[in-house]
């Protein structure tokens, strides 16, 4: 995905239902900009503490910082630096319904272009995706997958859609 899709330097991601962390730290080791990893299975956030904590040793040149939350995504505070936000099928379409919610009330209060990367997309996530004003930026199949559903598809919300 990331031969045709990159972070920038201002961007901030948060990756709701972090599990143990892999993409958090792929993306924090690539591109060196501030993330959040959101978790909110308690065995599992440790798992994700531990795993930072060797990550940080061989990255420790990089200044970004790595946060890891444990809580319910729904329950996140959405930031205004927040401007990416992962989703790997982690909870229901009624959660993910609420966390867009929230990330929408954030864009009202703080407008900025915001992205949100869908993988493995169920066709409830793509409803919940389609109420609002976000245009499909790409779709980028995983190389060599059997399954339709092996799939990244990013969503961009540019800054003056909510006016
Ligand atoms: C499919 S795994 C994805 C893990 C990780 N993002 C990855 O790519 O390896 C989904 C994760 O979401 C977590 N999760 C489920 N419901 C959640 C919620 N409401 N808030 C935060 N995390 C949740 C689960 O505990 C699980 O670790």
């Amino acid at each position: 995905m990331f031969r045709s899709y990159t972070f920038r330097k201002h961007h901030r991601v948060v990756d709701f239902g972090c599990g143990r962390g892999r993409v958090t730290f792929y993306i924090h080791r690539h591109f060196q900009i501030p993330v959040v990893g959101i978790e909110a299975h308690d065995k599992t956030y440790d798992e994700a503490l531990n795993n930072k904590a060797s990550y940080r040793v061989k990255a420790k040149h990089i200044s970004a910082p790595i946060r890891l939350k444990y809580g319910l995504a729904e329950h996140y505070d959405v930031k205004p630096q927040d401007t990416c936000f992962y989703f790997f099928n982690p909870f229901s379409s009624q959660v993910f319904k609420k966390v867009i919610a929230n990330i929408l009330a954030s864009v009202e209060n703080k407008p900025r272009t915001i992205d949100v990367i869908l993988y493995y997309p169920l066709a409830e996530y793509k409803k919940v995706m389609r109420k609002y004003p976000f245009r499909k930026l790409n779709k980028i199949r995983v190389p060599g997958a059997e399954e339709a559903h092996e799939k990244f598809i990013i969503y961009r919300l540019l800054a003056d859609s909510l006016d």
